[in-house]
């Protein structure tokens, strides 16, 4: 009898996991650094980081002392009993942020943001107004996870379509719009304004100056909350360990994943004196929530992210990373415009290369570099906050030669 021929893993892939996918067709094996190896022993300098997960890094000696040693005590406890990794998270997470009470633990950045949406439900329902104010203000461009409520918050209708009915409950505006936002508030149904200070899915689009404020004080206003999602853009990612630091505002929820855990999933709601009470025993809750291994890497992936020495390099690395990528747009005529904060770069592609961001990663691949997309326009930096001169240097000459190679063609 013939053998069947044994399947690569790409055809593993392509052959068994649901279609949601298409991966670039690499295996990757082992990392260390801002550097990552696939199975075919080919070396990537990398600026992806796991779609802003890996802030620390490939291989962290802390972190992965950190995570053997709870894997050698306790996996798993649900939240039925208490562990010491997830007391001592919250604690600090409240001590960090300047504005949170009490910290929810969950799984991933979809499911923080649902916790999110579900508390302003609660408030709102609790403040027994008439009439009744339930409507969450999110921005077009948006992104805030895959479940059914956060997808719904997501103002992009590429994510929504064949998913009706949608929960209800939801106004877009358009992002930095502050009049239009003022005008939103006078129906008098609003309960939140939920946003992203750094758009990352939607393009990687920074707050105005002066909008995050102007949202506060409508909030503020109307007794509205203000939720902000950190899940991209937080964790040290801008240059301050939350981003909203820069803006000079204290807001009444924030969520928090990607980076909490580097690379291991957890996810946190962060909620403020308004709002830290709320919710009462039973009314929400998850299994794996708090789970100790995630929250002791969490804790020391919180402690380095928080350190001087981490944000200092994020600011470090962002002025070498954007003036790179101004010069090299223009010198090829390459971008329109290069934005973003800290170590959360977009460059927008120019109208002679709309829509062909994928295409540029190819080349960047093909040259030994991992870079992400955010949309079909926008080239997207999301490289380890610890990157190093020599990593950062490295990928900028791999980033070139990518380039150069893709006008070429
Ligand atoms: C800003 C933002 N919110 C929420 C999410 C959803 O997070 P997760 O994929 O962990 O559910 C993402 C993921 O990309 C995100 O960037």
């Amino acid at each position: 009898m013939q053998e069947s021929p044994v399947p690569s893993l790409i055809d593993l892939g392509k052959r068994y996991w649901l279609l949601v996918y298409k991966p670039r067709e690499l295996v990757l094996d082992h990392g260390k650094g801002a550097r990552v190896w696939d199975t075919e022993k080919r070396d990537y300098i990398d600026f992806g980081a796991g779609i802003a997960v890996n802030a620390l890094g490939h291989h962290d000696p802390d972190l992965l002392a950190a995570l053997t040693e709870q894997a050698g005590k306790l996996w798993h406890s649900s939240n039925v009993f208490y562990t010491e990794p997830p007391l001592h998270l919250a604690q600090e997470l409240v001590e960090v942020s300047g504005f949170a009470e009490r910290v929810f633990l969950c799984n991933s950045g979809a499911e923080a943001n649902e916790a999110a949406i579900k508390l302003v439900r609660k408030w709102a329902a609790a403040q027994r107004r008439t009439p009744d104010r339930r409507v969450i203000i999110t921005f077009r461009g948006s992104f805030h996870g895959r479940t059914l409520a956060t997808v719904t918050a997501t103002a992009q209708s590429k994510y929504q379509e064949g998913y009706e009915p949608l929960p209800g409950g939801f106004r877009y505006l358009d992002f930095n719009d502050a009049d239009a936002l003022k005008h939103a508030f006078a129906a008098g149904d609003i309960a939140a304004v939920m946003l992203e200070p750094v758009q990352g899915e939607g393009g990687v689009q920074p707050v105005a100056p002066g909008f995050l404020k102007r949202v506060r004080e409508l909030c503020d206003a109307y007794d509205a909350l203000l939720v902000l999602d950190e899940i991209q853009c937080g964790m040290g990612r801008t240059g301050t360990l939350f981003a909203h630091m820069q803006d000079d505002v204290k807001p009444d929820i924030v969520t928090l994943a990607k980076a909490l855990g580097c690379g291991f999933p957890i996810g946190a709601m962060l909620a403020g004196p308004k709002v830290a009470e709320i919710m009462q025993f039973g009314v929400h809750g998850t299994t794996f929530g708090g789970n100790p291994m995630a929250a002791a890497v969490a804790r020391v992936a919180l402690r380095k992210l928080a350190s001087a020495e981490v944000l200092q390099n994020v600011r470090h690395q962002s002025a070498m990373l954007r003036e790179a990528l101004a010069s090299l747009g223009k010198e090829l005529d390459l971008f329109s415009d290069v934005r973003g904060r800290g170590l959360m770069l977009g460059a927008v592609l120019s109208e002679k290369y709309r829509g062909k961001a994928g295409e540029v990663l190819d080349f960047a691949a093909s040259h030994g570099l991992l870079v992400l997309q955010a949309g079909p326009n926008v080239l997207r930096f999301v490289p380890p906050l610890n990157i190093t001169d020599e990593e950062m240097a490295d990928g900028l000459t791999r980033l070139r030669a990518a380039l150069n190679a893709f006008v070429a063609q």
